[in-house]
């Protein structure tokens, strides 16, 4: 990151002690709360933003695009023709995300190309390169604090033959519902010890040092909300007292209730653009005679922003 960037992302981000996610200002999250619902009434989730011909949003858009970040945390866009990879980072970038992570699965420029990967293949070890379903997460859930994946971007090449459908699940309004019914929960949520992610051992190489984190974390100037979360029963251990138990049986069942949860099933051409939402993936089949399930991916630092150009 620039300096001058960092220097935006500091102003925008500074909730001067007064942030909505803190459970004592109880004044700010009702206000936050009556907003992001009215913005939710007006906005509808599976709105398509439409590119113009060079791949980007359109300035009259952005407007929109702003509001729909704040009701559902994530953009839906169809692009009139197929974008390379080069300009899915720039339409990205329009989005305010330019700090990649880098995965061991993406490819040279840190865009990952999820398809099925031959058996042999290291990645085949990984569900995304499969076509199995994925339950509920966060992305890079397992990544340390200081690479938190704050978004990412999901781009369609070529969408399978059946199947392959994503759920998406806005985690601010994951916190909304849990502050509503049991925001005692919260302070189990928010532990900094609450999930652990064993390290990744192969060949006796550690892949992925052990990683500690919360499920959910204030941004540093306190006006956003990141969430760390699996539903993967495996290669996560939780905090084991009856509050954090019941913190998750909390989040599960507002999960299995999905009344906040939206479907969507990209076509070629098509893309999200979000900031890290619980999401999950239908298990999909590619046919003979049809191109093979083909998405790009980005992970950023950064979260998305939609600026005004010039
Ligand atoms: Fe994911």
């Amino acid at each position: 990151m620039n300096a001058s960037s960092e220097h935006i992302t500091d102003t925008l981000d500074d909730c001067a002690g007064h942030s909505p996610f803190v459970l004592q200002n109880e004044g700010e999250y009702q206000a936050w709360r009556l907003r992001k619902l009215e913005y939710r009434r007006r906005m509808p989730a599976d709105r398509v933003f439409e590119l113009d011909q060079d791949g980007l949003l359109p300035e009259s858009s952005l407007a929109a695009a702003r509001l729909q970040i704040q009701a559902h945390n994530f953009v839906l866009f169809q692009s009139v023709q197929p974008l390379d990879k080069a300009r899915f980072l720039a339409l990205n970038r329009q989005a305010g995300l330019s700090r990649l992570d880098q995965n061991p699965g993406a490819d040279e420029d840190r865009v990952t190309s999820l398809r099925v990967v031959a058996s042999n293949d290291d990645r085949a070890l990984y569900i995304p390169y499969t076509n199995r379903a994925m339950n509920w997460h966060t992305d890079g859930y397992y990544n340390p604090a200081e690479r938190a994946i704050n978004a990412f971007a999901l781009y369609c090449v070529h969408q399978a033959h059946r199947g392959g459908g994503n759920t998406l699940f806005d985690h601010e309004m994951m916190y909304l519902m849990i502050r509503d019914r049991e925001p005692e929960l919260l302070d189990a949520l928010m532990d900094p010890d609450m999930m652990q992610v064993p390290p990744n051992v192969q060949d006796n190489r550690i892949v992925r040092a052990r990683e500690t984190g919360p499920v959910f974390a204030i941004s540093p100037g306190g006006c956003s909300l990141l969430m760390r979360y699996t539903s993967r029963p495996r290669h996560i251990v939780w905090k084991t007292d009856r509050r954090s138990q019941r913190a998750l049986d909390l989040v599960r069942e507002i999960l299995v209730r999905g009344e906040a949860a939206a479907e969507v099933r990209l076509e070629a051409g098509q893309g999200i653009i979000c900031n890290n939402v619980l999401h999950g993936r239908q298990a999909f089949h590619d046919a003979d005679g049809h191109p093979q399930r083909l998405i790009y991916r980005a992970r950023y630092y950064d979260p998305v922003r939609f600026d005004d150009a010039g």
